[in-house]
């Protein structure tokens, strides 16, 4: 094991590496999401068509560059995340079981879910600002624009210029829809992959090791697609506006269900699962081997006394 410390910059570089590969497809999801917007469907105009028409009109019309807008705020916001979910999942898990259960090494099901989704929400709300300026950088474009058109020269721009004019109210603008997405997500994440696990042991006899990882973490990212996306969609639209286009999250669901239909909250789904898919597998992959390069680097750099608390 390595220290808390290390396993946060491990799983911080994990983290990182993912999105810096799957960013360009947050980038299509967040303009297919903001298309069209409170439009019947024969008005709407359909600039992006799915996701790899998406990938390849921006690619055309902006170079990489267009699809990696806004990958430092990404790097924040899951510094942020990780590092919430590495530092108050353990404290939650281990304070609930010790007062409900009297020993803390318990391991209940329900308060695992429960600390891992309260962690989660903790990230998301201390993201939420970094989230919100990655939406209006990644919606930003001078060729096929969709959304309020921000221009922020960078991620710190975007930070002034949002506090000078609203306020930190401004920057926490859409925060509530951001904490039931990662809610959502982060309780379904891990019953779903043990289920898919013990299902694919049991029903085709795969055993431990990398391809039933690989299997297990796909069929769970599926379904934290599934439940995640209609709460990412209306928070990509809460973080869009400017003025005071909706009253609330509430408002915004049941107006763009309204005019658009059922299907809305769906939109940029695929995107959404190009993205959660290989990030889930690579952060997986990655997070091995930047565990094991971090135990050896603290193995050289850690005093002997630290080192046989661990
Ligand atoms: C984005 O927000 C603005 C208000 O700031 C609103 O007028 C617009 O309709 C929203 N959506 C799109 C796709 O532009």
């Amino acid at each position: 094991m390595a220290t808390t410390t290390g396993s946060f910059i491990a799983g911080g570089i994990a983290a990182c590496g993912a999105v810096t590969v799957t960013h360009g497809f947050e980038t299509v999801k967040i303009r297919l999401q903001l298309q069209g917007e409170l439009q019947t469907k024969k008005d709407a105009p359909r600039l992006y068509r799915g996701v790899l028409h998406g990938v390849s009109v921006i690619v055309k019309n902006e170079g990489m560059r267009g699809l990696l807008r806004g990958l430092n705020c990404a790097y924040f916001y899951q510094i942020m995340l990780n590092g919430c979910r590495l530092g108050f999942y353990e404290p939650v898990r281990s304070t609930l079981t010790s007062t409900i259960y009297k020993d803390p090494k318990y391991q209940s099901f329900g308060i695992n879910i429960f600390s891992g989704a309260s962690s989660g929400i903790l990230g998301a709300i201390c993201g939420s600002p970094f989230f919100l300026i990655k939406t209006r950088l990644q919606s930003f474009s001078p060729f096929l624009p969709v959304g309020t058109q921000h221009h922020y020269a960078g991620a710190l721009d975007g930070m002034r210029t949002i506090y000078r004019n609203e306020g930190l109210k401004g920057l926490y603008r859409g925060v509530g829809p951001a904490m039931v997405r990662t809610g959502f997500g982060s309780s379904v994440q891990l019953p779903t992959y043990f289920f898919a696990k013990r299902h694919l042991t049991r029903i085709f006899g795969m055993k431990e090791g990398m391809p039933l990882h690989v299997a297990s973490s796909t069929a769970s990212g599926f379904v934290v697609c599934c439940v995640m996306h209609p709460p990412d969609t209306v928070m990509a639209r809460m973080y869009n506006q400017t003025g005071n286009l909706y009253n609330g999250a509430f408002d915004c669901l049941f107006r763009t269900v309204k005019t658009e239909g059922l299907l809305a909250v769906y939109k940029g789904f695929f995107a959404h699962l190009a993205r959660i898919l290989p990030h889930t597998i690579l952060t997986l992959t990655l997070a091995e081997q930047t565990n094991k390069w971090m135990r050896k680097v603290e193995d050289r750099i850690l005093p002997d006394n630290i080192k046989a608390k661990i």
